[in-house]
């Protein structure tokens, strides 16, 4: 585990936390909200995890007949989380916690969600080796990310501009989240593509099952983001 990148990913979101629903205020009424909703009509059972909750931004649509627990590297994001769950009456186990080494027992959760998380978790295969591992065999996992876009010019441009934009906003832009899913062992069941070019993505995945063809979204990539 790359310890220096956790502390640096958690210092940028506690420094981004008091601007961060500002900051993405329009696109989230736009298409981030409709995307979540969309998201959360698919999660089932009693016991749900959540990882990287952020402010809080899916607690309106967390399951009333489950019990969901949340998680975030971040003291600060998380603080916005907790007064939001408490405005808005959610009822929820909101935890500090790494992805990367989560404190949980095996196969626990029925479904576990990341909605645009995995664009900054640094070690993002070990983070979805641990949601796997947390879900239940035949449960799902459920990601909302962007991720690198795979046409030529395009894609080479977010690689180019990915150092900056990680340090100006915090999450990275050219994740190859595809293949991060398939390299942490699961199977992929579906994948949606929600924005122009296949640069938000909905992934269902499970421990169990067929893989679906899925194709990268870095064909020619030497190496795994
Ligand atoms: C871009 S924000 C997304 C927040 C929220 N899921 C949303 O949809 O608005 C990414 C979140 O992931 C959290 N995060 C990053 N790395 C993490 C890790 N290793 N474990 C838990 N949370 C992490 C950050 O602190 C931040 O709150």
């Amino acid at each position: 585990m790359d310890e220096q990148a956790t502390t640096r990913t958690k210092a940028r979101y506690n420094r981004l936390a008091a601007i961060y629903d500002l900051q993405e205020a329009v696109l989230e009424r736009l298409a981030f909200s409709h995307w979540r909703e969309r998201l959360w009509s698919r999660v089932e059972g009693k016991r749900v995890l959540e990882v990287g909750v952020g402010t809080g931004k899916n607690l309106p649509y967390y399951p009333e007949k489950a019990r969901t627990v949340a998680v975030d590297l971040s003291d600060k994001m998380m603080a916005q989380a907790k007064r939001r769950a408490q405005r808005l009456g959610v009822k929820a186990d909101l935890v500090l916690m790494d992805a990367q080494r989560l404190a949980f027992a095996d196969s626990v959760f029925d479904t576990a969600v990341g909605t645009f998380v995995f664009c900054s978790v640094p070690d993002a295969v070990a983070g979805l080796r641990e949601l796997g591992r947390a879900v239940k065999p035949g449960g799902r996992i459920i990601l909302l990310e962007h991720v690198r876009v795979n046409k030529p010019v395009i894609g080479r441009l977010m690689d180019l501009l990915d150092p900056l934009v990680v340090r100006m906003m915090g999450p990275h832009i050219n994740r190859v989240t595809t293949e991060n899913v398939k390299n942490a062992g699961l199977n992929i069941e579906s994948i949606e593509e929600l924005a122009a070019g296949g640069l938000v993505k909905m992934i269902v995945a499970g421990t169990q099952g067929d893989q679906v063809d899925a194709p990268s979204e870095d064909p020619d990539g030497t190496s795994l983001r």
